[in-house]
């Protein structure tokens, strides 16, 4: 397969991998099902649920002398350097909240309150974590809020549609890495190069909850000033938003113990399981990585692997739109409509927006569930989903996203049965 095609696991990669994830077959009561909801919070890792468990289950406080406190700051030690893995950053702060939407709120604060400047631009593609905290800040401080379109043919925000937003007297800008409701993928190093060239000392933040589990991130390539992940959307657990804040934006006034660095970010007491669920995490993705390339350095394991379930998720995401000659896919199948399908798939996350003629969305939703299949109604009554879907001038959209550890028969039950829905 080519590239822009993607390639997909080898049948025994393909099994390992599903047999290292909670709950991909079956719910929790035994029911044989799909679930293609990974967007809203992804399959576990068996690993990462039990590291969890583990590392919860000690009762010692970490700021402590003694044997037990010292593994477990050696648990958060590994934990904060593989989020740093994960995203290639160097020395900024690493910040264990208890939601991302929670850490995008204290970052976008922090600059908003404390960076010169009249405006602040962000997208129309945002989640309301990102979009709310802008447009609060905004208010609050009297700076006027720029928020570019969307872009209906790429299910994206054009680069330019952002950048002309800029100037210099932006404060802030904040722009999401894929939208959560098309899998369109922003070009963030142009937006960030050129943004920059606007404004050399322009802070930026990102929103990578979305796009850190299918794809790379490489903040040597492209600096950035904070940005966030959920863990359970990447394989791991609720109750923890992670976040990145460079050096220059860590030392902003912000909440914090009076005591503490001017560079730290936990207000009180964090969790040591949060960043052992971010090693397990590393660790998985790693896995993949090893069996493909001889490095024994994380960064590059990390890399190969997280490449290679892009690759993969591509094909599957091939496989939805075109099928096999002996099931049609999504863009063949009679009264099913893809929104926002933007031809070239290496621009695009493991996301689709479809509709079925005739279904209102969550009744299309109800008729899959009944068949065993598991996908999201986004509607324009949803706090989450409102604004993007006006953007795209969407009336609202089926939101299917599966996972790297489906298969192609997983894809093709998922296309019979869309058949079914869509002559039932
Ligand atoms: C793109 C995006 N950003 C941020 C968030 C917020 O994450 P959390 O629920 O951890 O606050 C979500 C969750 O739906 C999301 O999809």
């Amino acid at each position: 397969m080519t590239a822009s095609k993607g390639e997909l696991f080898d049948g025994a990669l393909q099994a390992q991998i599903k047999a290292r994830f909670l709950h991909v077959d079956h719910d929790m009561t035994g029911r044989e099902r799909l679930f293609f909801d990974n967007a809203g919070g992804s399959f576990r890792l068996k690993a990462a649920v039990e590291r969890f468990a583990a590392i919860d289950a000690v009762p010692d406080n970490p700021e402590r002398i003694h044997e037990v406190a010292v593994f477990l700051q050696e648990v958060q030690a590994r934990g904060t350097q593989d989020l740093r893995t994960i995203l290639n950053a160097e020395g900024g702060s690493v910040y264990a909240a208890l939601t991302a939407s929670g850490a995008m709120f204290d970052m976008v604060r922090a600059i908003a309150e404390n960076v010169p400047g009249t405006n602040l631009v962000t997208t129309a593609l945002e989640h309301p974590s990102s979009f709310d905290a802008v447009q609060l800040y905004a208010q609050r401080l009297g700076k006027e809020l720029r928020v570019a379109p969307a872009n209906p043919a790429t299910g994206g925000v054009d680069v330019d549609a952002i950048v002309n937003l800029v100037d210099a007297d932006t404060t802030l800008l904040s722009v999401i890495y894929a939208s959560n409701i098309s899998g369109a993928k922003l070009d963030i190093a142009a937006i960030v190069r050129r943004a920059r060239a606007i404004k050399p000392d322009l802070y930026i933040v990102v929103d990578a909850v979305q796009h850190a589990p299918h794809g790379l991130i490489d903040l040597q390539q492209t600096p950035v000033d904070g940005i966030n992940i959920a863990p359970y959307k990447f394989f791991g657990c609720r109750g923890s938003g992670m976040a990145w804040v460079s050096d220059r934006a860590a030392v902003l006034p912000h909440h914090k113990l009076a005591g503490k660095k001017p560079n730290f970010w936990d207000l009180g007491s964090a969790a040591p399981w949060q960043f052992a669920v971010v090693t397990e995490i590393v660790d998985y993705v790693c896995w993949i990585g090893g069996q493909f390339t001889d490095s024994s350095d994380r960064r590059t394991l990390f890399v190969c692997g997280i490449e290679k379930i892009e690759l993969h998720e591509r094909a599957l995401l091939s496989r939805l739109l075109d099928g096999s000659d002996a099931t049609p896919g999504l863009r063949r199948l009679p009264r099913v409509q893809v929104f926002l399908d933007y031809e070239d798939l290496a621009k695009r996350d493991l996301i689709l927006a479809i509709g079925i003629a005739g279904l209102e969305y969550a009744q299309a939703v109800r008729e899959y569930e009944r068949r065993g299949v598991i996908v999201y109604e986004r509607v324009a009554t949803s706090l989450y989903s409102k604004r993007m879907l006006d953007s795209f001038g969407l009336a609202g959209a089926v939101r299917v996203s599966p996972l790297h550890c489906h298969g192609v028969a997983d894809i093709d039950r998922f296309l019979r049965i869309t058949q079914q829905v869509a002559l039932a």
